[in-house]
């Protein structure tokens, strides 16, 4: 099964997928976090790419069409994906489709998450990552067992430079009007799966379930 991740930034896209793939066994495909990794590494695409990312804005489409046709090739793909944060733009699905269609595969579930904007301020700049392991965290609504460690592995948590409300102001204009033409595209196509994002984390893992079967 492949599932495309759709909502804005701060909708739970990150926090659904990492129980969503124990469920269906399939990889996460999450670009940002594939450009954090390239930045950490201090590769020239990582350190491009942060320019971007500091200021909320999209990284070029071929750097992100490149990073994923290379990814979803990968064995451990095989059986399926989930892309988290890609496509997010027009230009963006329709490369997708055209690699797709190359490659004799097709997206089965686009679901979309839905969350009023004044929430999604109040998530992301409560938000904690931790260093290590990646695990999700937030200061008040899911917040790790002692102050600044993943309750997980024991690991750092820290704040992405990309959550202070400045940026979040901005990640979210561009979400509106680069990103959300994407759920007409997808709603023509059959695939698009409205999902409602306000509530529980684990209510709303049961409501995508639901659709995905
Ligand atoms: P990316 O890393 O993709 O960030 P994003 O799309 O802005 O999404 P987030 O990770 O911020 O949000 P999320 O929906 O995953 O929320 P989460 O689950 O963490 O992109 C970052 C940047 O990289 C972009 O700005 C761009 O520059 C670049 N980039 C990436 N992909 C690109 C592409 N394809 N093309 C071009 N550029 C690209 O949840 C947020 C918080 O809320 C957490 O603290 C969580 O604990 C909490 N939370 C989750 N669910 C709930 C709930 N139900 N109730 C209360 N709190 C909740
Ligand atoms: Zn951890």
């Amino acid at each position: 099964m492949n599932i495309i991740l759709l909502g804005p930034p701060g909708a739970g896209k990150g926090t659904q997928a990492k129980r969503l793939i124990d469920k269906y066994g399939i990889p996460q495909i999450s670009t940002g976090d594939m450009l954090r990794a390239a930045l950490k590494a201090g590769t020239p695409l990582g350190l491009e790419a942060k320019k971007y990312m500091d200021k909320g804005e999209l990284v070029p489409d071929s750097v992100v069409i490149g990073l994923v046709k290379e990814r979803i090739q990968q064995g451990d793909c095989a059986k399926g994906y989930m892309l988290d944060g890609f496509p997010r733009n027009v230009s963006q699905a329709e490369a997708l489709d055209g690699m797709l269609d190359q490659l004799g595969q097709k997206i089965d579930h686009v679901v979309c998450i839905e969350v009023p904007n004044d929430e999604l301020v109040e998530r992301l700049t409560g938000r904690r990552t931790c260093r290590e392991c990646g695990a999700g965290y937030h200061v008040k609504f899911d917040p790790p067992k002692k102050d600044g460690i993943c309750d997980k592995c024991g690991g750092e948590l820290y704040q992405r430079d990309d959550d202070n409300v400045q940026t979040v102001t901005s990640r979210l204009k561009v979400y509106s009007d680069q990103t959300e033409p994407l759920i007409n595209y997808y709603d023509n196509q059959g695939k698009l799966r409205r999902i409602d994002g306000v509530g529980d984390i684990d209510e709303i893992f049961g409501r995508i379930v639901a659709v995905l079967g």
